[in-house]
């Protein structure tokens, strides 16, 4: 990897040496100098901080760094975005173009990642058939542990427990009812897109980068007046079925640490929604 400063553009206001988080830039003999090259964790900031285009780096997408336009960060606007997303559990019956799929993936790389790994992976599912097996799959398994709840060892330990009362089982019946009526999908609610966020299993804050990366997404998404739900079903089950990772073609290195589903609202939210104040500590 090369870094280096073209000296006639410098103007010397060291901006590289205080912004550079890994220690490669550094003053010597007075000015700005890469000094550990290999400590180097691509971040891109010595590059987007100078105001001199004075650095040559070659393991950096030159093409992909361009002038910061501050025209259009609107706090409003940021904030609508946030108070306006719902999770969305009824979508439309039309696919979600790959073009726009791409844009939304697109952005979320530039998501923050831990030490700057930018290790976050995807399996996008827009095979309506595949997304309605894995549904079907893990609403089985939901179904059959509930039903064990309903008579011998199973009734006695959740009522023992009192997860009987729990809201997720009271519910049950209507839902069993409902998907067997209706058709409706508890898990993946009927979406054409599935997106798998995945992470080298080991990684350090692996969790946090997908989890980070599905935030920009549904926001993102949201803009685009698209829907999205997050399924941590869907996660909790990928990491003990090996049949459905197979069936997803999920590499052995990766886990999934975030998923969700996508797609075109059936419909549209008027109002906001009431939240509870955080427990803040001022100190
Ligand atoms: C980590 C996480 C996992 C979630 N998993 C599910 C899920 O499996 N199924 C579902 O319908 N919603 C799921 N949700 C959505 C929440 O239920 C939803 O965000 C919450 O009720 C607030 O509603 P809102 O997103 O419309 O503001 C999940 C949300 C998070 C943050």
């Amino acid at each position: 990897m090369r870094i280096e400063k073209i000296e006639d553009k410098c103007n010397q206001c060291l901006l590289c040496v205080r912004d550079c988080v890994a220690g490669v830039w550094r003053i010597v003999d007075g000015k700005s100098q890469p000094v550990d090259i290999e400590s180097c964790n691509r971040c891109s900031h010595c590059i987007a901080v100078c105001p001199c285009d004075a650095i040559l780096h070659d393991g950096l997408k030159k093409d992909q760094i361009v002038r910061v336009s501050r025209n259009n960060l609107n706090p409003e606007v940021f904030r609508d975005i946030i108070i306006s997303r719902r999770s969305i559990r009824q979508f439309k019956d039309t696919p979600v173009p790959r073009d726009v799929l791409e844009k939304i993936l697109d952005l979320a790389r530039y998501s923050p990642t831990a030490s700057n790994d930018q290790n976050v992976s995807y399996t996008i599912i827009t095979d309506k058939k595949l997304i309605e097996e894995a549904a079907k799959s893990i609403w089985g398994l939901v179904s059959r542990l509930y039903d064990k709840t309903k008579k011998g060892i199973g009734k006695i330990i959740v009522n023992v427990t009192g997860l009987n009362n729990h809201r997720y089982l009271r519910v049950m019946d209507y839902c069993q009812k409902q998907t067997v009526e209706n058709g409706r999908d508890f898990i993946l609610h009927n979406a054409p897109v599935l997106i798998l966020i995945h992470a080298p299993r080991r990684a350090r804050f692996a969790a946090d980068n997908c989890n980070i990366a599905a935030t920009t997404i549904i926001n993102y998404a949201h803009a685009l007046e698209l829907g999205t739900c997050l399924t941590g079903l869907m996660n909790m089950s990928l990491w003990c079925n090996s049949s459905l990772r197979r069936k997803f073609g999920l590499p052995q290195d990766k886990k999934v640490y975030a998923s969700l589903v996508m797609g075109f609202p059936a419909y549209r939210y008027t109002n906001t929604v009431s939240r509870k104040k955080p427990e803040v500590q001022w100190l």
